[in-house]
């Protein structure tokens, strides 16, 4: 891994922390072997990653198999960090969970071949940016901000972990004829949780009773997520993390910190970087 900041380390395009994992491990992937029945959640980060975990493994665990772990962040293991005990994830029974920031190319080839079913949950970029932003400051493996106009033009650039939001979008995007692949946005789940809950279902192959569904959508809100020390990752060490991932859940809070140019700089490079695409956001 090429180290290009002193939080940061760049290995196959790809912008790790350096803290976090290794080009060993990342490479060992590309032998890891998929099964047809596995259900990956992918995201960038600060997309509602977690709440997005917390609905899947709510659907997916009526029968409580799930409970063995402790909490979602083991129930759904990252694919891209190695478990801190050490678990062989070959040994666990189907369908397995993972969530990923990766980029489908570091994914394990078999994301590919086997069709899992794969999640893939983005958000606008500017609450994604104000998030991201108020993550950084609180997590002491990454770089705390100078300042927002200073980390807009980080994630800009892509020079931030995950690299660039835009790239991501548009790797992910690129797949989709390929790949057995939900696209959902965070905007989606906040303006209509049941439906989204509904749609997660459908593609899951999950046939929820009426209750059911409203059982998931009741695990899943901003306030019972923050009481739910399984789901909020408040079991992150406070050296580690200082903030809160339930931080405000809404959408729409950049317009509370966004001056207008820098409103229009994103979407100026939106345009730029995904204009070609035939992609109609939710939040435009
Ligand atoms: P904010 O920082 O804007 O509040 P990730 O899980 O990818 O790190 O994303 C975290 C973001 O998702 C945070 O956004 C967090 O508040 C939001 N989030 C998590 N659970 C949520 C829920 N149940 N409802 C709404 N937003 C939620």
């Amino acid at each position: 891994m090429e180290q290009i900041t002193s939080y940061l380390c760049r290995y196959r395009n790809y912008n790790f922390i350096i803290t976090l994992t290794d080009a060993e491990y990342i490479e060992s992937l590309q032998s890891f072997e998929i099964r047809d029945s596995d259900i990956f959640l992918v995201t960038y980060p600060k997309s509602g990653t977690i709440w997005a975990q917390q609905i899947i493994i709510s659907i997916c665990d009526s029968d409580g198999h799930l409970n063995e772990y402790p909490n979602n962040a083991k129930k759904m293991p990252w694919i891209e960090y190695k478990d801190e005990d050490n678990e062989d994830y070959s040994l666990r029974r189907s369908p397995r969970f993972f969530a990923s920031h990766l980029t489908p190319a570091l994914l394990p080839p078999g994301v590919k071949d086997k069709k899992p079913k794969i999640i893939y949950v983005m958000r606008n970029p500017k609450d994604n940016i104000v998030s991201y932003y108020h993550f950084s400051g609180a997590m002491t493996d990454m770089e705390t901000p100078k300042s927002f106009e200073w980390f807009l033009e980080q994630y800009l650039e892509g020079n931030v972990f995950a690299s660039s939001w835009f790239d991501h979008i548009r790797e992910w995007h690129s797949k989709k004829d390929q790949y057995d692949i939900l696209f959902l946005t965070y905007e989606d789940m906040i303006l209509d949780l049941k439906t989204a809950v509904t749609k997660i279902c459908r593609f899951l192959g999950k046939n929820l009773s009426e209750k059911a569904i409203e059982q998931v959508v009741e695990k899943s809100t901003f306030k019972t997520m923050k009481k739910d020390s399984k789901a909020n990752y408040e079991f992150i060490p406070q050296d580690k993390f200082s903030g809160n991932f339930m931080r405000k859940g809404q959408i729409g809070d950049w317009k509370n910190i966004f001056t207008v140019a820098q409103s229009e700089r994103v979407d100026k490079v939106l345009q730029e970087k995904l204009g070609d695409l035939s992609l109609k956001f939710i939040w435009e």
